[in-house]
């Protein structure tokens, strides 16, 4: 069942997700080579700790971090360790926050020192795909406008998309009813409401679509070891528009003109 939100409890969401965003800002101060992504993984769950939310993935299912890391390869769900950043390679962190019962969820691929351009415009692509799919989620349309617009921008572009990993509803639950899929067609799928509150998260492969989960049962990844870009929103149906309830502005601050 799908849980449309009462206008206080989208209040509460854009707290959450407030809270989220700028956790992965202050990931973002970390972001340089000779950085371990548990170091990462240790700043955000504090940062969240200290602002009274709670890193939800941690412990969810078993997950072992607050940050899911997103090294080149990795699509999703990669565990945070003793892997020091290097010249060249992209970083997605996925992070969800609880606050006062409700969930913020947002995912930012990094770049690290200089990319190689091919990549560089993988993350630009995917980035884009994401303003993308939330132009076409408007109230009164099917969600599979949104799966269509991102799948349609980025295989024009050459690049494929991850079809068993999607977005999702999400409110007290990190994850709700409905699927958002990055591929579909429009004019299908379930009405966008108002009240609704969406995570959406387009997964993008530089090579082919096709992906393994490590033998850990999270880290999923290319099979073909190439590249793949992860960016996420969550946002909400209010009064007939769409509203971003996280935002890149604190990652991209830091950032200056280093971001894509
Ligand atoms: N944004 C990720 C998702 O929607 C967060 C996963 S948290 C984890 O799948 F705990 F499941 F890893
Ligand atoms: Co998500």
């Amino acid at each position: 069942m799908i849980y449309l939100k009462t206008p206080e409890e989208i209040n509460q969401m854009r707290a959450a997700n407030t809270l989220v965003s700028m956790t992965l800002g202050e990931v973002a101060k970390w972001i340089q080579p000779g950085v371990t992504t548990h170091r990462l993984d240790t700043i955000a769950r504090e940062f969240i700790l200290d602002n009274g939310g709670r890193p939800a993935c941690l412990g969810y299912n078993g997950f072992p971090g607050t940050l899911c890391i997103e090294v080149n390869e990795t699509v999703v769900h990669g565990f945070p360790s003793n892997y020091t950043l290097r010249e060249g390679d992209i970083i997605g962190t996925d992070c969800v926050v609880e606050l006062n019962g409700f969930n913020g969820d947002s995912c930012y691929t990094f770049t690290v020192g200089e990319i190689d351009p091919k990549v560089m415009a993988l993350c630009k692509t995917t980035k884009e795909a994401l303003y993308v799919g939330i132009d076409a989620c408007k109230e009164g349309e099917r969600l599979g406008n949104v799966s269509n617009a991102i799948q349609t921008y980025c295989e024009k572009r050459g690049y494929s998309v991850v079809r068993e990993m999607c977005g999702h509803g999400i409110g007290r639950h990190m994850h709700e009813s409905p699927d958002v899929p990055n591929y579909g067609r429009r004019g299908t799928g379930p009405l966008i409401k108002n009240g609704m509150c969406l995570a959406i998260e387009p997964m993008i492969n530089l090579g082919s679509r096709n992906i393994i989960i490590e033998s850990d049962g999270w880290t999923c990844r290319t099979r073909d070891r190439k590249p793949s870009a992860h960016y996420e929103h969550t946002v909400a149906i209010v009064d007939g528009k769409t509203e971003i309830l996280t935002t890149f502005d604190y990652i991209e601050e830091v950032l200056k003109d280093r971001f894509i």
